[in-house]
């Protein structure tokens, strides 16, 4: 894909776009929540399906001239079916916290109780965080993880569940590297008389493969992002049975959004397509292999991970065990300077702040993406640990630099 159009008019975004793409083929993206999609996708994101009015769904459109709108959306919710053996897909959310939104919008009404996961134990923004609409319109309280095993207070959950009597229970996290048991929070939220949404944003793409347990058939609602553990281009998915169907629907379209981006459920068509090819289950395999592997080589390194170490693609080091005086900012921005890109997280029990945290998150998608295997991953650990123990040290950073460039050489990204 060359950006030579773009340069001709707009040279200023071209440079952008060029230095985005040099950024990502030169460095190693560890954000959990990232991955590569390939030029397919990107090719169909930028298709023409840019210009074109689509409101309302396949053959119930409110502008003309849909026909092919409705191919790419009846593909991407065929293929979204198959993938997550869902009754009814709504591939038209443009965000995973829009998702979260339908689904909101679908059943509760202003004032309604939500009970979710604390962020500062993994949950997200958008299970009702004060700064976000969640936390505004409806009632929240949270959940949290046990402070001893850093695995979801299951019990914990239950007890909260009975007594503060939620209208629906969000599961599905941003930042809890083990499997979730769906089934139990299931039996929580039917004690309860509340819905539960199981959001898996994180894990959509392992829940597709069969490598994470699927809350498909088991939680009311399931919404997920189409861009982190797969690789459909940026976006969200809703997916319910046939009897919410039409709520949800309506909650998405006309209830909190216009017209779909139809080039982006273009991308998500390519993207499921890709999915469903047996590779994927390999890559998603190799995904948890390797983040395995890399929380393995930090552990033999003496950090410590929260849970003490990862079913998923994504581990949380909190540095405070073996490096109290470092916080996750600093190693955030030294890994950056030498190449690696991930982020400052919070840790459960978190004793600094939102912005300058004790943990960092780190996750596999994207290096499995590029090819990379356990062995790969453990060097990786090796390079982040060099940079958690020296994070002011110039010429460590340099060194473990040197080294990323000749990854990023050997694993190629996009030409
Ligand atoms: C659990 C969870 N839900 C929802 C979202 C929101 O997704 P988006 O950024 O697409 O709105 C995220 C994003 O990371 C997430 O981790």
């Amino acid at each position: 894909m060359t950006y030579d159009t773009v340069r001709e008019t707009d040279p200023a975004v071209a440079d952008a776009l060029e230095g985005e793409r040099a950024r990502q083929n030169d460095t190693l993206a560890m954000i959990a929540s990232e991955n590569h999609v390939s030029e397919a996708v990107m090719e169909a994101q930028s298709s023409e399906l840019t210009n074109k009015y689509a409101e309302g769904y396949p053959g119930e459109r409110y502008y003309g001239g849909c026909e092919y709108a409705d191919d790419v959306e009846e593909l991407a919710i065929e293929r979204a079916q198959e993938l997550w053996g869902a009754d009814h897909v709504n591939v038209q959310p443009h965000s995973g916290s829009q998702a979260n939104m339908g689904v909101y919008l679908a059943v509760l009404d202003p004032g309604d109780k939500i009970l979710s996961l604390d962020l500062t134990h993994g949950g997200h923004l958008s299970h009702g965080h004060p700064a976000n609409f969640a936390g505004q319109v409806y009632e929240v309280e949270q959940y949290e993880v046990d402070a001893e095993t850093g695995y979801i207070d299951y019990e914990g959950l239950a007890d909260h569940a009975e007594e503060f009597d939620p209208d629906i229970i969000v599961s599905g996290y941003s930042a809890y590297p083990r499997e979730v048991d769906f089934e139990r929070i299931q039996e929580t939220a039917d004690a309860a008389d509340a819905y539960h949404l199981a959001d898996i944003a994180h894990i959509t793409g392992l829940v597709a493969a069969g490598v994470h347990e699927s809350p498909v058939g088991v939680a009311d609602f399931v919404t997920g992002s189409t861009h982190k553990t797969i690789r459909a281009g940026r976006g969200g998915i809703i997916m319910c049975e046939e009897e919410y169907a039409d709520d949800v629907d309506a909650a998405v379209f006309p209830g909190s959004q216009g017209g779909p981006l139809m080039h982006n459920v273009a991308g998500k068509a390519v993207g499921f397509g890709e999915a469903l090819d047996p590779e994927f289950e390999a890559y998603a395999e190799q995904t948890v292999a390797n983040a395995k592997a890399l929380g393995d080589r930090l552990q033999e390194h003496g950090l410590d991970l929260v849970s003490d170490g990862t079913d998923n693609h994504l581990v949380l080091v909190d540095l405070r065990p073996s490096h109290p005086d470092t916080t996750g900012k600093a190693v955030e921005e030294a890994l950056e300077d030498a190449g690696i890109v991930l982020n400052a997280n919070t840790v459960p029990g978190e004793t600094r702040s939102a912005f300058n945290p004790s943990g960092i998150r780190a996750g596999t998608p994207a290096l499995t993406t590029r090819g990379f295997d356990e062995d790969a991953c453990r060097e990786v650990a090796d390079l982040i640990y060099d940079v958690v123990d020296a994070p002011g040290d110039e010429d460590v950073v340099a060194k473990v630099g040197d080294r990323v460039d000749e990854l990023t050489d050997e694993y190629t990204l996009y030409e």
